[in-house]
């Protein structure tokens, strides 16, 4: 009896915490906070990508997305992974601008027990919880050799590349020398337009003066394919050359594609969807792949209508 009588405080006590515990999961749930370091908003693409995280977040009322914009500007984008360490935000999602110097801030939160969540571009290393994005290399190994294809593997090239210290453009470069290997197509002219259609324009009007004879411009986004257009329209000689692009939004590029600007865009997912899919299992104790490659397609005149063709047809699932 008095062993009973000892153990009853105890009782209500447990009891007292159950019913808190029981009632604070069916009233408030745990809230989330992430931040989202995106690199610049000047183009289309990254609009897109923070739509897509804003549109996956709010189907979870968990969680609650701040987003920083860091204006194309490496210092104010280490500055935005600090404030939000600082912050300590549960989970960070970051689309560096520049691999090497993002790499510190990233393994800086990492270490202190922040999980980060690497999109499109990558930083140096693998001080991160996992990496999102489609195969760079091989999606310029697939332009190389379409456009191989598509000039009957000769023929005079103009590669406008994006930020060379950037690693979507470093593989979207390598990939596609390695898909014109062999072949007689001679790259005449190349230049970092570092993803940007103004300096693209510009670089193109460069190449133009200098080249009688052009007959493609890959260009490492559809921003840049669109600036050499400009450029050879500007001068009344862009039926003489075909355009490649990457991104194939379809507000943008798959837009320039039925608009017969662009002869092929392939296609860059955001990757923002999954970005959030990964958190929200990060965030749920769960363990995710350290690395999600994404499927890419390549829209052109012919398949546009069919929804393009897949580059990959197992990493698509189809
Ligand atoms: C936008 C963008 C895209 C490109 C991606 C590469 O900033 O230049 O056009 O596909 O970044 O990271």
């Amino acid at each position: 009896m008095g062993e009973m009588r000892m153990k009853l405080p105890s009782r209500i006590v447990l009891l007292a915490w159950f019913l808190i515990f029981a009632l604070a999961s069916l009233t408030g749930q745990q809230k989330w906070v992430i931040g989202m370091s995106q690199c610049n908003l000047g183009e289309p693409w990254r609009v897109q990508m923070n739509a897509d995280i804003r549109k996956a977040a709010a189907e979870n009322p968990t969680l609650t997305v701040i987003f920083k914009d860091a204006q194309n500007d490496t210092l104010k984008q280490r500055a935005h992974v600090e404030e939000f360490v600082n912050a300590r935000v549960n989970l960070l999602i970051i689309s560096p601008k520049e691999a090497a110097p993002l790499t510190a801030p990233v393994a800086d939160a990492f270490r202190k027990g922040i999980p980060v969540v690497v999109l499109d571009r990558r930083v140096l290393g693998n001080e991160y919880t996992c990496f999102i994005g489609a195969d760079n290399k091989r999606i310029g190994q697939a332009a190389g050799r379409w456009i191989a294809a598509k000039l009957g593997d000769r023929g005079q090239v103009v590669e406008l590349k994006g930020l060379m210290t950037s690693t979507p453009g470093q593989d979207r470069h390598s990939g596609f020398v390695e898909g014109i290997r062999g072949t007689g197509i001679e790259v005449i002219f190349e230049a970092d337009m570092k993803w940007l259609e103004p300096n693209a324009r510009k670089e193109m009007e460069s190449a133009l003066a200098v080249h009688k004879k052009i007959d493609l411009v890959y260009a490492h986004n559809d921003p840049g394919a669109h600036g050499a257009y400009l450029a050879a329209k500007a001068v009344g000689r862009d039926k003489e050359m075909l355009f490649v692009g990457i991104d194939a939004l379809p507000q943008e590029g798959q837009m320039y594609v039925r608009q017969g600007i662009v002869a092929a865009s392939f296609e860059y997912p955001t990757g923002g969807r999954e970005a959030v899919d990964s958190a929200v299992r990060i965030l749920g104790g769960k363990r995710v792949p350290k690395e999600v490659t994404l499927p890419s397609r390549v829209f052109t005149s012919e398949n546009i209508d069919k929804g393009g063709e897949w580059l990959d047809i197992k990493a698509a699932g189809k």
